[in-house]
C-alpha cells in the first residue's frame, strides 16, 4: 500500500492530474521510490526535485516515467514533501507554506511572503497559548479554521446537521495537483494555461459529519497570487446546513497592521479608507444581493512599516458580484486572520446527501514592493486570467452615451443628430441610454415598462434596427442601454408574471426607483431573460451592451424554493445571472458589453469575467472622479473603468469645470467617453474637444494597455498625478491635477515611473530631450495657474 500510494503522487500519461493518497510514507520508503524512479532525492520537495531530474532524463524515459514535458516544465510551481506532508507553492517571488499537523491531521499555514523569508516560527505560535482557557488551535495559523474546537478565531466554516453537530473537524486525506487552473462550473474564475499555472486541490475530511472538503490553490508562474475557493461534499445519508462557508482563510503572524478597504456610496464610490487594526473584528461586507456601491469586495492587509513602493503587503479580492463578507480579525498577541467569502448574514445551504456546494474564487496576491506592487498584481491577473471577451485587448471606441444628454426625451432625428455632431469631434460609438423601450408602459420615465424590451414605436418609428442603420451610415457603431434582471409593476411582463419576483410571503414588496427585482434563480425567467436580449440582438447591429442594474433586494426569497431553502435565493440569483450573462456573452461575442449598476455598484472581479468594462460611477464631475477613479484603479485595470466627459455644471454636483479639465480628468482614467450633447457645444468647445480626442486615440494603446502608475494619489491630497506607460518604456502619458490653487505657488514635482534611466525622453514640445533618470528623479513641475487644473504629458523615448 505504502509503495503504490506513493508511486501514485507521480504525474500519470493520461491525466494532467498528480494524486496522493494521504499514507505513512517512511524515509526509506520515499529513498526506494526514488530510487526506482531515478531521481536522487530523500526528503525533498517532490515536483522541484522532479524538474531538476527531468533535466537529466530522456524523452523514452520521462514517457515511461508517465510525465509529459509541460508537466515536468511547470513542476516546480507545486511541490510536496511526503515525508513532512509539506506543499510549497511558488509564484513569481512569493512562497505560500503550509503542512499537515502531525497530531491533528490540521491544514497549518507556515509562510505566505517573498521566497526565501524567514518564517514566523510556529513554536512561537504555540507559546501563545498561556492559560488553561487557551488551545493551541486558537493561536497556530490555520489553513480552513472549523469553529468550536478551540479556535476562538472567526471561522471559514460552520456546519449543522440533524443529530446536532456544529463543529467541524476536517482532515486532511490526500491531495492532486492539477496542471493548469481549472475553471469553475457555473461561477466566474480565474483561467490560466498548463505551462503556466498549476492548482492544489487539497482533500480534507470530517469523520463525525460524513463530508468532505476540497480546498483549491493556484499559483500562476508570472506573477505573486493565489486564487483558493472550496468546496463541500456531502457523503453521508443526511441533509447537512452550511451556515458559512469562505473562499479564502489566511492567518498573518503578530505584526501593527493597516488595512486599506474601498469604501463610499452612490456617485462616491470605492474611496480608499485605511484603518489602523485593533485586536477585535473589523469587517465591511455587502448583504443586498450585489457587490454594491458601499464596500467593494476587496481589502489590502499591510504592515504600517510598507508603504506605496516598499515593504510587504497582501490584498484579497472576491471574484463574486452578490453579498460578501470580509472579515479582518486580530487577537491580543496582534496575530490576525482574514476570512472572506460569501456573507454568512445573506447565505445558509441545504447540502443534500451526495451533492457538493463550490463557493467562489477570491484571489490572493502578495507583494513585496508595496501597495503598488498589489496594484500591478491585481491589473495583470485581471488582464490575463480573468477578463475573457474578445475586446480584451482591443482598444475601446470613444463613445457617446445619451443619457446625461437627454435622459428620456428623446426620437430618432434627435439621436441621429447628436450621433452626427459627436462623429465630427472623433466619436466612434453612440450608445443610446434608458427610455427607447415599452409598448403599453412607455419608458418616458423611470416608473413603467422594464421587463418589456420592444422599442417604443412613437420615439423610434423606424425601430432599433433602422436608427442602428442610420448611426451606422455615419461611420460609427450603435449601441444600447437595458436593464433585464428588473421589472416595473406597471408592465406587461409582472401583469402576466407576477411570481416572477424576489418577494417573501405575506411581505409587501419594497420597491426602489418604482421597481422590482426579477427572480433570476428561476429557469424561466433566466431564459427570458436570454430571450428577449437575443431578440434585441438579432434585431439590429448593436454592437455594444449598457447592462444595467438599479436598485438593491428586498425582501429576499423565492417562491421556487421551500422554506428551509429561502436563504440560498441570493447565491441562487447569482448562479442563475452568471448563466445568463455567459450565454449571451458567448453567444454575442462581438458586442462589447458593459455592465452598470446605479453607476458603480457592481464594479467587480465577477462581473469582469463577462464585462470587459463597467461604468465607474454616475457622477462623471472631473473632480471627485479623480478619487474615484484612483480607488477604482487601486485593483482594476484601467482599461475596464467607463469614464465620461459631460457637461457642465455638473449634473450631480452643480460644480462648474472647463472642459479641458474634464477631458485630462476622464482620459487619465483609461477608457474615455462622452455623455453630453454635442449639438450644444459651442464651436470652441468642439474644436477643443477634437483636439482632446484626437490626442487620446494617439496615446489611447498607451493608456489602455499600457503599465499604470499611480504618481501621487489624489486622497487627501491637493495634487495627484497618473502615468501610463509602454510596455518596452519608450513611450509614456502622464496627468497631473491640481485641486484648489494655493497661494505662495508651490506645486510639488511630478516624478515619473519606470522609465529607462539612461535613455532620453522628449516630453510634449520640449526641444530639449531628458533622461529617463531626471525625469524620474527631479520630475517635472506642473505650471498651475487655477482651481480644477490639469497637465498632460506625452513622454517619448528620443531615437
Ligand atoms: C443608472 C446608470 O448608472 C445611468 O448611467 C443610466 O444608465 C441610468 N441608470 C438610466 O436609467
Amino acid at each position: 500500500m505504502h509503495l503504490s500510494a506513493y508511486s501514485g503522487c507521480l504525474p500519470k500519461v493520461a491525466s494532467n492530474t498528480t494524486v496522493f493518497e494521504n499514507s505513512n510514507v517512511t524515509d526509506k520508503e520515499a529513498q526506494t521510490v526514488s530510487r526506482q524512479a531515478n531521481y536522487s532525492f530523500a526528503i525533498c520537495d517532490l515536483s522541484s526535485e522532479l524538474m531538476r531530474a527531468t533535466k537529466n532524463i530522456s524523452f523514452t524515459s520521462l514517457k515511461q516515467l508517465g510525465i509529459r514535458r509541460s508537466e515536468a516544465a511547470n513542476a516546480d510551481l507545486i511541490s510536496f514533501n511526503p515525508l513532512s506532508k509539506t506543499f510549497k507553492l511558488k509564484g513569481k517571488n512569493m512562497e505560500y507554506v503550509m503542512h499537515v499537523d502531525p497530531k491533528t491531521s490540521d491544514l497549518v499555514n507556515v509562510h505566505w511572503g517573498k521566497s526565501g523569508d524567514k518564517p514566523f516560527p510556529l513554536s512561537k505560535y504555540k507559546k501563545m497559548a498561556n492559560s488553561s482557557w487557551q488551545s493551541e488551535m486558537d493561536v497556530i495559523p490555520r489553513e480552513f479554521p472549523d469553529a468550536g474546537r478551540g479556535d476562538n478565531r472567526t471561522p471559514a466554516i460552520q456546519i449543522s446537521t440533524p443529530e446536532g453537530i456544529t463543529t467541524s473537524q476536517f482532515e486532511y486525506k490526500g491531495h492532486e495537483i492539477i496542471q493548469g487552473k481549472p475553471e469553475l462550473d457555473g461561477l466566474p474564475s480565474l483561467y490560466g494555461d498548463k505551462d503556466k499555472a498549476q492548482t492544489l486541490k487539497v482533500r480534507m475530511y470530517d469523520k463525525a459529519a460524513d463530508l468532505e472538503l476540497e480546498l483549491f490553490y493556484t499559483v500562476f508562474k508570472d506573477k505573486d497570487v493565489i486564487c483558493r475557493s472550496s468546496r463541500v461534499i456531502n457523503k453521508s445519508d443526511k441533509p447537512v446546513s452550511i451556515e458559512k462557508i469562505a473562499s479564502i482563510s489566511a492567518d498573518f503572524p503578530p505584526d501593527d497592521y493597516k488595512i486599506m478597504k474601498l469604501s463610499g456610496n452612490w456617485a462616491n464610490e470605492r474611496q480608499e479608507e485605511v484603518v489602523d487594526l485593533k485586536p477585535g473584528n473589523f469587517s465591511i461586507s455587502s448583504r443586498f444581493g450585489a457587490s454594491g456601491h458601499e464596500h467593494n469586495p476587496y481589502l489590502a492587509l499591510y504592515s504600517d512599516k510598507t508603504t506605496e513602493d516598499k515593504g510587504n503587503a497582501n490584498a484579497f479580492s472576491l471574484v463574486y458580484s452578490g453579498s460578501f463578507s470580509a472579515e479582518a480579525e486580530q487577537n491580543r498577541e496582534k496575530c490576525t486572520r482574514i476570512v472572506m467569502g460569501l456573507n454568512p448574514q445573506a447565505f445558509r445551504w441545504k447540502l443534500e446527501p451526495g451533492k457538493s456546494f463550490q463557493t467562489p474564487e477570491c484571489v490572493g496576491v502578495y507583494s513585496s514592493d508595496g501597495l503598488n506592487g498589489l496594484t500591478e498584481q491585481l491589473h495583470h491577473t485581471f488582464k490575463d486570467n480573468l477578463i475573457r471577451s474578445e475586446w480584451k485587448d482591443k482598444e475601446r471606441p470613444v463613445l457617446l452615451n445619451t443619457w446625461e444628454a437627454s435622459y428620456f426625451w428623446f426620437n430618432h432625428d434627435k439621436i441621429v443628430d447628436m450621433a452626427k455632431e459627436a462623429k465630427k469631434i472623433g466619436a466612434e460609438l453612440v450608445v443610446l441610454d434608458d427610455g427607447w423601450f415599452g409598448k403599453k408602459y412607455k419608458r418616458n420615465w423611470d416608473r413603467c415598462g422594464l421587463g418589456d424590451w420592444e422599442t417604443n414605436t412613437g420615439k423610434l418609428p423606424k425601430g432599433l434596427n433602422g436608427l442602428a442603420d442610420d448611426v451606422t451610415k455615419l461611420d460609427l457603431k450603435f449601441g444600447l442601454w437595458v436593464e433585464p434582471e428588473m421589472v416595473s409593476p406597471k408592465s406587461e411582463l409582472y401583469e402576466k408574471h407576477p411570481d416572477w419576483v424576489i418577494s417573501q410571503p405575506k411581505r409587501d414588496k419594497t420597491q426602489m426607483r418604482h421597481q422590482l427585482v426579477l427572480d433570476m434563480s428561476k429557469k424561466e425567467v433566466q431564459d427570458y431573460v436570454i430571450d428577449s436580449m437575443s431578440k434585441i440582438l438579432d434585431g439590429a447591429n448593436i454592437e455594444y451592451i449598457k447592462w444595467d442594474m438599479n436598485r438593491s433586494m428586498t425582501e429576499v426569497g423565492s417562491n421556487a424554493l421551500p422554506p428551509d431553502r429561502q436563504m440560498e435565493t441570493q447565491h441562487r440569483y447569482m448562479q442563475g445571472l452568471y448563466r445568463v450573462l455567459d450565454t449571451l456573452t458567448k453567444k454575442y461575442p462581438h458586442v462589447l458589453w458593459e455592465g452598470c449598476a446605479s453607476g458603480g455598484g457592481r464594479f467587480d472581479p465577477g462581473m469582469l469575467q463577462y464585462f470587459p468594462q463597467i461604468w465607474t460611477s454616475d457622477n462623471t464631475d472631473p473632480l471627485d472622479r479623480l478619487n474615484i477613479q484612483a480607488g477604482t484603479a487601486r485593483v482594476y485595470p484601467p482599461i475596464a473603468m467607463g469614464a465620461h466627459v459631460s457637461k457642465s455644471p455638473n449634473p450631480i454636483t452643480k460644480r462648474k469645470t472647463d472642459l479641458e479639465f474634464r477631458f485630462d480628468s476622464a482620459m487619465s482614467a483609461g477608457n474615455m467617453g462622452l455623455e453630453l450633447d454635442p449639438r450644444k457645444m459651442s464651436r470652441q468647445e468642439k474644436e477643443l474637444a477634437k483636439e482632446k480626442i484626437e490626442f487620446y486615440k494617439e496615446v489611447r494603446p498607451v493608456i489602455q494597455n499600457g503599465e499604470y502608475h499611480q504618481l501621487r494619489s489624489p486622497f487627501g491630497k491637493n495634487w495627484s498625478a497618473v502615468q501610463y506607460t509602454k510596455d518596452d518604456a519608450s513611450e509614456a502619458v502622464a496627468f497631473a491635477f491640481q485641486k484648489q490653487k494655493q497661494e505662495g505657488g508651490y506645486v510639488p514635482p511630478i516624478k515619473l515611473a519606470g522609465l529607462k534611466e539612461n535613455e532620453l525622453y522628449k516630453v510634449n514640445d520640449q526641444p530639449e530631450p531628458l533622461s529617463g533618470k531626471r525625469l524620474m528623479s527631479a520630475g517635472i513641475i506642473p505650471k498651475f495657474s487655477k482651481d480644477n487644473d490639469s497637465e498632460v504629458y506625452h513622454i517619448k523615448q528620443v531615437g
